[in-house]
């Protein structure tokens, strides 16, 4: 059976390299906090040219404590996709503010910066925008709204750790476009650990040293409890993995490009002499962007009909994402918003194998039968 993430294929390949790196922190009688979450938080920050790292238990925990950093109180609104996971959203109504939900772009799929400025009212705060797919949102144009609103920005990279945009010339990364960024170490996660784990970044060291102290009980040292926190930790063990694959990333990521680029063609070739209304689309990446295809998606007018092909060749997907938020029954009482293109993209959304570790070759041979 293939592996919608070929996780087992990865560890085959670095299993040396992880045994290692695991045999250590369980030899050393270190397992929360020390050196290996030292080492890890220096190298996310050398790999994204330097900036404030801190480490914590998961995406979601990294999304409640950039809002908490950002002083976020029950009145205030924040602007966020509709069309994505829950965290951002789900993270807003936790500390009991309220999420207002934004429409996405139909060809790139992300946030449309034009739904965000038509939702901007008194009580907006901020705006958090997800890197979707693991192609970086439009942050040029939402940082200009953001600035002329009093907005901060929040970067959600759950899912796009070493994506790329060129601006002026050089490559800017993901994690580097918010007031602050944050990503998902979740395993099937670009870079993935072996169980939860996340990061926060950002280029302020007030922001940074406010984020430390809520990620370890608001303390400022051992038992000084400056404010009020939470206890959300990376551990030594996950963090020895995470340096592990943070070493290969620059290897893989062009290999998951490479794999995506062989079903662009498969599918427009296919879109050639598709019958009607069985064209399948695929996610616009952005001239001069890189994506780290977290998600393999493509929207298909009919979607039974392309689910249909996957199964009789046995090829796992997945449904990224089958209902925008607003229409979840946490959100939805009394929620009459109109996002017409995050319904219409949850509707026709299939996402397909896309890992480093993906014989994409060999799924395309697969499905060649079933698309002619
Ligand atoms: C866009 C996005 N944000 C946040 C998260 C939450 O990350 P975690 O599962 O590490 O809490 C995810 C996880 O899938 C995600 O895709």
């Amino acid at each position: 059976m293939i592996p919608f993430v070929n996780l087992t294929g990865q560890r085959e390949k670095y299993r040396f390299e992880l045994e290692n790196a695991e045999q250590a922190v369980l030899d050393s009688g270190c397992f929360i906090g020390g050196p290996q979450i030292e080492a890890l938080e220096n190298e996310l920050s050398d790999f994204l040219g330097g900036c404030h790292v801190q480490t914590c238990a998961s995406g979601t925990d990294a999304l409640t404590i950039a809002l908490t950093a950002l002083r976020l109180q029950p009145e205030d609104e924040v602007i966020v996709p509709d069309f994505t996971f829950i965290a951002p959203a789900e993270c807003v109504a936790f500390l009991g503010a309220t999420p207002v939900f934004a429409d996405i772009d139909r060809e790139t799929l992300q946030i449309s910066p034009e739904s965000v400025r038509s939702l901007i009212g008194s009580k907006t705060r901020g705006i958090i925008a997800v890197d979707l797919f693991g192609q970086c949102a439009p942050f040029e144009e939402l940082r200009k709204i953001a600035n002329e609103h009093g907005l901060w920005v929040i970067e959600d990279a759950a899912q796009a750790f070493g994506a790329t945009v060129r601006e002026a010339g050089n490559a800017s990364k993901a994690c580097t476009f918010g007031d602050i960024s944050i990503t998902s170490f979740y395993p099937s996660k670009p870079l993935g650990c072996y169980g939860d784990g996340g990061a926060l970044f950002t280029a302020s060291k007030e922001l940074a040293d406010k984020m430390r102290m809520i990620a370890n009980h608001g303390s400022s040292g051992r038992y000084c409890h400056e404010i009020i926190g939470i206890n959300s930790r990376l551990d030594a063990l996950q963090a020895a993995v995470l340096r592990v694959k943070l070493g290969h990333l620059s290897e893989e990521l062009p290999v998951r490009q490479q794999n995506a680029q062989k079903y662009d063609h498969f599918f427009t070739v296919y879109n050639r002499t598709a019958p009607d209304g069985q064209k399948i689309l695929l996610q616009k990446i952005a001239p001069g962007n890189t994506s780290t295809y977290a998600q393999y998606t493509v929207l298909a007018e009919d979607r039974d009909s392309f689910i249909g092909k996957m199964k009789q060749a046995e090829i796992p997907y997945c449904i990224h994402y089958p209902m925008p938020l607003h229409k979840q029954p946490c959100f939805s009482k009394g929620n009459e918003q109109l996002c017409p293109n995050a319904e219409w993209a949850s509707k026709h959304v299939v996402s397909l194998p896309v890992c480093a570790f993906t014989d994409v070759i060999g799924i395309i041979d697969k499905l060649i039968p079933n698309f002619q």
